[in-house]
């Protein structure tokens, strides 16, 4: 029989893509969809993603530049209206001045971290990155061969690394620090104050720039919303990484931007250039109109947010061994979930870690969340707080049932 040649063809993947994990949100979310479709009824509390429709403005809007002719390419840092826009809404929101030469729009928030890590740091270099961290940040940096130094917040510190700490960290190697406030998966906002003391031991080491990823600035319950950039000292040190994602839920369209010091621009717009050029025109003109429309629709889903984190609290409170922190923003909640180790399952297994517990809830209680090893803390589940009350509802007191028949 003649051989099938294909079948002896050696694939060679790349060291880089082998080194390379798959994003555990997405992963846990494709076998909650995969039980779902064997007819599981399935919650799936895994997903980073507002439950929100886009709004009808900006739908309009994306109508619109169809009815133009907008479909063509744009400059690869984004059309210069929109760049405008994006430095108003800095004026406006942080009392940032930029100009367009500072800002780069990019396909999504994510395409904004990946082109700032890229552009800065050299293999061989650290990165800091304040644990608990979103997923990608670790694998990002991977991938531009520097080394990760993860600083881990506690749950007593509302898991915010002090200043303090980040000094103690730094080295003659260190390129990079990042953070996101309010934090994926934590929920923490970091407070004027405390960037300040940040901002003081940045400007204290100017080899060091810091990736300030602020995508959740409009998600947040107390109040007052700080940038590490709005400290002179530290502009230049410091990018801002934004988007509409989660404040618009635009999260399908794929739009976010940074604004750095114009030579950090102009060096993700040339990286840029020879990856995917700019974003979707379409989307940038959606995207313009969005924030020509202020924050109104935004308060409106901060508002349910709000309430859904109070209910889910409330409902945790009721479960025992899990311990949480009160999120001040974003839409997770996080707790430690440690009191469950070494406990047993109703068919002999042992859980010894926040993954093993994950798994358990979903195959007995049918709720899909990631475990906290994917943000560098195993100990820790993340519950999305982002679905129906009904939903959040119907999951925390099927998990409490759950939970209960490990012994
Ligand atoms: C902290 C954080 N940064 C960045 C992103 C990426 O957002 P985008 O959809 O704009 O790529 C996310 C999305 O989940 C996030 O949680």
């Amino acid at each position: 029989m003649a051989a099938d040649a294909t079948t002896f063809t050696p694939l060679v993947l790349s060291d880089r893509i082998n080194a390379m994990q798959e994003s555990q949100t997405i992963a846990m979310a494709k076998k909650a969809r995969a039980l779902a479709a064997e007819g599981v009824d399935v919650i799936s509390l895994s997903f980073g993603e507002p439950d929100f429709q886009t709004p009808q403005y900006i739908k309009d809007a994306a109508k619109q530049a169809l009815d133009e002719g907008y479909t063509f390419y744009t400059p690869v840092p984004g059309y210069p209206e929109l760049r405008q826009a994006i430095c108003d809404k800095f004026e406006r929101d942080n009392q940032l001045s930029y100009k367009p030469e500072n800002i780069v729009v990019s396909t999504g928030a994510k395409q904004a971290l990946a082109n700032a890590v890229l552009a800065l740091v050299n293999p061989g270099d650290e990165v800091i990155v304040f644990a608990p961290y979103w997923v990608s940040y670790e694998e990002m940096v991977k991938l531009a061969g520097g080394t990760t130094v993860q600083l881990m917040g506690t749950l007593e510190n509302d898991f915010k690394v002090t200043a303090q700490e980040l000094e103690a960290a730094i080295t003659p190697r260190t390129r990079l620090v990042m953070y996101s406030s309010p934090c994926n998966p934590t929920g923490s906002v970091f407070s004027r104050q405390e960037l300040g003391a940040i901002a003081e031991v940045v400007a204290r080491n100017p080899h060091v720039h810091v990736l300030a990823d602020e995508i959740y600035e409009y998600i947040n319950f107390v109040g007052e919303h700080a940038s590490l950039a709005q400290f002179a000292a530290v502009k230049d040190q410091v990018i801002t990484v934004n988007g509409f994602s989660k404040g618009y839920a635009m999260t399908g369209w794929r739009i976010g931007y940074l604004a750095a010091r114009k030579e950090i621009a102009a060096a993700c717009e040339k990286l840029q250039s020879q990856i995917t050029s700019a974003t979707c025109s379409i989307t940038q003109r959606a995207a313009l109109a969005a924030l020509q429309g202020g924050r109104s629709s935004a308060d409106v889903m901060v508002e349910a947010y709000r309430r859904r984190r109070d209910m889910v609290l409330e409902l945790v409170q009721d479960i025992p061994g899990f311990r949480t922190a009160t999120p001040s923003g974003a839409f997770y909640i996080f707790p430690d979930v440690t009191g469950y180790f070494g406990k047993t399952t109703p068919t002999g297994e042992t859980i010894s870690s926040a993954a093993d517990l994950a798994m358990f809830m979903l195959n007995d209680a049918h709720v899909a969340a990631v475990d906290g090893g994917a943000f560098g803390a195993p100990n820790c589940i993340r519950f999305s707080t982002a679905a129906a009350d009904e939903k959040l509802r119907e999951a925390f007191l099927r998990i409490k049932t759950s939970l209960a028949k490990l012994r």
